[in-house]
């Protein structure tokens, strides 16, 4: 919020003074107080402290004189990475992380496995990646791991790991048939896109794999999220499988259709006892009352006791839809996110809205330039969303170029602004 303006101040070598901390301001708001004599900076905390500066990077060497006190709408501002579909080094996911801090977002949601690709190394389990990540080749060590989150946490920047079950899981499946739902069979990691129907069975052991899966990840990821998928998940096999109809019944559940949600509610309690929270993808349906629902088929899931929710509408938050209905882009997922569509987003406020996140699902995506072309110069929309200064898109229209000039300064692949 810009709460008074001046003249131009020449910023250069100026020298910015750290007042003591405002704990009013909130943990990740600031304020800047910008005069000819200086620049006083004043943080809620240390993450407001670090967006200041921020902001004192967007002004560029001539501010204005001005005093600006600002605080995000949403405390969590996310960008979900697909490394999946498409293998993204380590050197990509530190350079998207500089990106998320120059926007002032703050959760790097990374979606590690899927059907086309198993991308942590689980010691436990050393074939999720010896056969899982074969395809595309690559994965991150827990060494990666590491120097991803300390990069990270520098940025104020948390990272939420995402291991996908029931579904979405052929890579692991092929890794270790028992965890199929005939596990006589032999399935390769799957090179096509869309939904296999090859989900885990649901038998104790595969349950206790998945739990020894994410005692492995929470040991490694310190947040307070871990995310375990949970979406599109067809109910063929378990219908067809005696021993998952068998299951199904002893387990007083209704039909095969209720599988997925007791599955995912296995988990929740397991990462409750471990002081964590899960995170899913809503499936419209009742998972456990403390999980986070990632809202992406609507703009909001329907009311659910005591649910909260991240918003990720995809007609607002899919990058990885065409940018414009025009001919002869680049090959992308079917549909259109136009830059006003991404700056059109409106989340409602309400009680339970944790806050708002971007996807770049990466089937059309293969390489890091790509995803580039993707995000930008959509992301920039989504974050004035989040940070909750969207206003008129006319007038960030006129502010784009100038930010676009720095994106472009620091290599960024940008794609074309279209309308
Ligand atoms: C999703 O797009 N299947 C979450």
């Amino acid at each position: 919020m810009l709460t008074s303006a001046g003249g131009a101040v020449p910023l250069t070598g100026r020298p910015v003074r750290r007042e003591p901390d405002d704990p009013g301001l909130g943990p990740e708001g600031y304020r800047l107080d910008i005069t000819p004599e200086g620049v006083r900076l004043t943080g809620g905390g240390p993450a407001g402290r670090f967006y200041g500066l921020r902001t004192l990077d967007q002004l560029g060497p001539r501010a204005p004189r001005l005093t600006v006190e600002d605080r995000p709408r949403f405390a969590w501002r996310g960008v979900m990475l697909d490394v999946a579909r498409h293998f993204m080094p380590k050197d990509f996911v530190l350079r998207l992380i500089d990106l998320l801090a120059l926007h002032k977002l703050n959760v790097l949601h990374l979606h590690l496995t899927d059907d086309q690709g198993w991308r942590l190394e689980i010691k436990r389990y050393p074939l999720l990646t010896e056969v899982g990540a074969r395809r595309g080749g690559g994965f991150y060590t827990h060494e990666d791991v590491r120097e991803i989150l300390a990069y990270a946490a520098e940025r104020f920047v948390t990272v939420v790991p995402e291991i996908e079950m029931p579904g979405h899981a052929q890579a692991a499946v092929a890794a270790y048939p028992r965890l199929g739902n005939q596990p006589e069979r032999r399935l390769d990691v799957w090179d096509g896109w869309g939904i296999s129907e090859h989900v885990l069975n649901l038998e104790e052991p595969t349950i206790r794999f998945c739990q020894d899966v994410l005692d492995e990840v929470v040991d490694l990821f310190p947040g307070p999220y871990v995310h375990v998928g949970g979406d599109e998940c067809p109910t063929r096999e378990w219908e067809r499988s005696p021993a998952a109809r068998r299951r199904i019944a002893e387990l007083g559940l209704p039909g095969p259709a209720a599988a997925r949600a007791w599955f995912i509610g296995r988990m929740a309690a397991h990462l409750a006892e471990r002081g964590r929270r899960l995170v899913c993808w809503d499936e419209g349906d009742d998972v456990s009352p403390d999980a986070v629902l990632m809202a992406w088929r609507d703009a909001e899931p329907g009311p659910r006791a005591g649910a909260e929710v991240v918003l990720a509408p995809h007609r607002h938050t899919y990058f990885d839809y065409y940018p414009s209905g025009e001919p002869g882009q680049p090959p992308a997922q079917e549909g259109v996110v136009s830059l006003a569509d991404a700056y059109h987003f409106a989340p409602p406020a309400r009680r339970g809205v944790l806050g708002v996140q971007c996807q770049l699902w990466t089937e059309y995506m293969p390489t890091p330039e790509h995803v580039e072309y993707m995000a930008f110069p959509r992301l920039c929309a989504f974050a004035e969303v989040a940070w909750g200064s969207a206003g008129d898109f006319p007038d960030f229209l006129t502010r784009l170029p100038a930010h676009l000039d720095r994106l472009a300064a620091l290599g960024v692949n940008l794609g074309p602004v279209r309308t």
